[in-house]
């Protein structure tokens, strides 16, 4: 019988550029040798997540076997598999995920790792409802850890809309099935209320010049690469010279703003951390990594506040930043923020 022999797929050039083209990377099983080049050049292959911080991370959580506590956000699993080794045999970690596609990848890879139920549980809640967790804890939790923001296979994936790199609908919600996509958020908004996003959730200078221009624009906006184009000219129709880090820097703002909008950002990150000292033992320990300012600013006061009422009896006043190899060698780490904050120990 005639073998079928399946075509390699098609892409332009010596080396596939398009998420979906990577079918290397996107199949590490099959092509691990591949995916260390990746790794080694500094970069992150398509459809994993490199955790930022980690040892610092584990060595802020005291973990040891027993252990039990959360991780508000499971993402790729990174920071979950390093913490599960080390509380195993019996402790215990909840992973928590707003995101329904990448969630059950998780959890199907720490379970493939030997994570059992008994040590690990992915939970499908905002952490924002971390306090449900108590209903199975009732003591509360040693540590709890949060990395804020989006991973990258959400950014990667030009289906899920985070990226203005490549082409897809203008969706960025962490839970596409719950709540307006960026698209439908721009249509609901006028001219004033998206001025106001841009600029209180990304500091954007040239706010009430994108917005107009968005409002204002002939075709709708519902694509990532059309509402890139939109703020590139309109940045071009008041300086023909703007240069392209500048274009890319504010498309960078405009994304960032729209995303913390549509998934009510600074919102249930205000509600976690009201909540999260409740969720903790006495003398547990919190660490956030952050990625802007309007997070961090957030963290810090809040661990401040909380140490100035005795719920801390600790926490770091200055953040700890990433070594200068990791962020060599991933440039996402590159603005990342750690904070710490212990529970105090007779509360
Ligand atoms: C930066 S990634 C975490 C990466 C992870 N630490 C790792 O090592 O693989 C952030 C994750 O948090 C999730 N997330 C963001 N906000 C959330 C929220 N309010 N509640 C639960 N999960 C959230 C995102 O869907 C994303 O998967």
């Amino acid at each position: 019988m005639e073998s079928v022999r399946k075509r390699r797929l098609r892409y332009k050039g010596k080396h596939p550029r398009m998420f979906f083209e990577k079918y290397k990377e996107l199949n590490p099983e099959k092509y691990a040798e591949n995916l260390q080049k990746v790794l080694l050049r500094g970069q992150t292959p398509a459809g994993m997540h490199r955790s930022i911080c980690v040892q610092e991370i584990i060595t802020a959580l005291g973990l040891l076997p027993a252990k039990r506590g959360v991780d508000a956000t499971l993402g790729f699993g990174g920071h979950a598999q390093e913490i599960l080794s080390r509380i195993v045999p019996n402790g215990k970690l909840y992973g928590l995920d707003v995101d329904p596609i990448e969630l059950p990848k998780t959890e199907k890879r720490l379970r493939d790792l030997g994570f059992s139920e008994d040590n690990f549980e992915a939970c499908p809640i905002n952490f924002a409802g971390i306090l449900s967790l108590l209903a199975k804890e009732p003591e509360g939790f040693d540590f709890v850890v949060a990395d804020l923001g989006v991973s990258s296979m959400q950014i990667d994936n030009p289906l899920r809309g985070f990226s203005f790199k490549s082409e897809g609908p203008l969706d960025l919600r962490l839970n596409p099935n719950k709540g307006m996509s960026a698209a439908e958020l721009l249509k609901s908004l006028d001219v004033k209320g998206l001025e106001k996003i841009l600029s209180d959730n990304a500091d954007e200078a040239e706010a009430l010049r994108i917005a107009k221009s968005i409002k204002h624009s002939r075709i709708p906006v519902e694509t990532t690469t059309g509402l890139a184009k939109v703020i590139h000219d309109s940045l071009k129709s008041v300086n023909p010279d703007v240069d392209k880090k500048r274009i890319q820097k504010t498309c960078q703002r405009v994304f960032q703003a729209l995303r913390i909008a549509v998934n009510k950002e600074f919102i249930v990150l205000d509600e976690f951390l009201a909540r999260a000292p409740r969720a903790l033992k006495p003398g547990g320990t919190i660490a956030i990594l952050s990625f802007h300012s309007g997070e961090d600013n957030r963290v810090a006061k809040s661990f401040q506040e909380g140490f100035d009422n005795g719920i801390y009896s600790s926490f770091s006043a200055e953040p700890i930043r990433p070594t200068r190899e990791e962020k060599f060698h991933n440039s996402r780490s590159k603005s990342a923020k750690l904070r710490i904050a212990t529970k105090t120990s007779c509360l």
